[in-house]
């Protein structure tokens, strides 16, 4: 780690202070300086566009937190940007490449519940004020249950049952009004300028369908996070925020769940194999997996399915993108050699 920059000069200085050999510099400054290679963008969602923008334009590939950017315009544009300068661009999740995610997918790749015909995604949670000191940014363009939590699901569900080809959803916001619960600003209230309760139904290339629900208004649920079902099995599928977790297989045979030993993805992997992975991926050539077609994707299916909530119609994606490759059991080479 070479240097960090916020738009808050302090918040830079108190990060460059618990990393040896770090220092502070101004983002613009962090864009241009030679001896940086990556720029992981670690902003707020409504920011991720601009300074994304102004690393690619100062020649550094970038490493994005999700959702790549608000819009899909803003995240073509980065994406021209990069390919256009021949720069890479990664994005969050890293968390599927663990696992969890691969040991799940190793087993429906392998035939392990017959053919693939549906899954079930859910994602509920109070909100995020519960807990975050700033989480206003949770609750305008780019935010909301979809846009902050959907890319795990989502990104997960496209490793396991590939690209999505058209998507159908409704939404809600049953208590626009939010109150800070921690921090200097506890007691705040503040408006969610996005929907809070987001449902959904994905048509994915293969023919199967998956079911999504996303929320920020549920107190407490005993819904799974991830199940997939087959013609011959059915598999529950561990927290996709997660990059470990047990994976438990349901059989017509042992008609029980059973667990799975983990079969594939990055072993005892942790937040940064991402960008480790995107490091490795640049020294040795090889596409990284955690890559910009598949975050372009993912947040097309966001769009798209809140467009389709809006019209009340199934709509077509405007995108695809490649499943990236299964990862193979294993520790990943590079993730010591940090980078520069
Ligand atoms: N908080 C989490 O646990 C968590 C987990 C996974 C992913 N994320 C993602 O990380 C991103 C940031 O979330 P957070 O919780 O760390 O937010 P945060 O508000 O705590 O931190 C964001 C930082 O970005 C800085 N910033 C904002 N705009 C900037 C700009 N234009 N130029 C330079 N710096 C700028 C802010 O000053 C702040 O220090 C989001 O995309 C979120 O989805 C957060």
């Amino acid at each position: 780690m070479t240097a960090f920059a916020d738009m808050e000069t302090g918040r830079a200085m108190d990060a460059a202070d618990r990393v040896p050999g770090a220092r502070a510099l101004a983002p613009e400054e962090l864009a241009t300086s030679p001896d940086v290679d990556i720029v992981v963008n670690l902003t707020v969602p409504a920011a991720h566009y601009g300074v994304a923008l102004m690393a690619l334009a100062g020649g550094k590939h970038l490493y994005n937190e999700k959702p790549l950017a608000s819009t899909r315009a803003e995240s073509r544009e980065m994406i021209s940007a990069a390919a256009s300068r021949g720069l890479r661009v990664g994005c969050a999740p890293d968390t599927v490449l663990g696992t969890g995610i691969q040991t799940a997918r190793a087993v429906i790749d392998q035939g392990g519940i017959g053919t693939a015909h549906s899954a079930v995604a859910f994602m509920a949670s109070p909100g995020h004020e519960a807990w975050h000191q700033r989480p206003q940014f949770y609750y305008q363009q780019g935010g909301g249950p979809l846009y902050d939590m959907g890319p795990y699901y989502l990104t997960a569900l496209v490793h396991l049952l590939g690209p999505v080809k058209r998507v159908v959803g409704a939404s809600s916001r049953p208590r626009p009004r939010r109150v800070v619960g921690s921090g200097p600003l506890a007691g705040t209230t503040f408006h969610s300028e996005v929907d809070t309760h987001v449902t959904g139904i994905l048509e994915h290339a293969s023919g199967a369908l998956s079911t999504l629900v996303m929320s920020f208004e549920l107190w407490g649920a005993h819904l799974p996070k991830i199940e997939v079902h087959g013609t011959e099995g059915s598999l529950s599928v561990p927290d996709p925020n997660r990059f470990d977790g047990e994976v438990e297989r349901f059989s017509p045979g042992s008609k029980q769940w059973e667990p799975v030993a983990d079969v594939a993805g990055y072993i005892g992997a942790s937040r940064g194999y991402g960008v480790a992975e995107l490091c490795e991926a640049l020294a040795t050539g090889r596409p990284h997996r955690a890559n910009g077609e598949l975050a372009y994707h993912v947040l097309d299916v966001m769009a798209t399915l809140m467009d389709a909530a809006d019209q009340g119609r199934w709509l077509e994606l405007e995108s695809s993108c490649e499943r990236p490759a299964i990862v193979p059991l294993s520790a990943l080479a590079q993730v010591a050699g940090e980078p520069s």
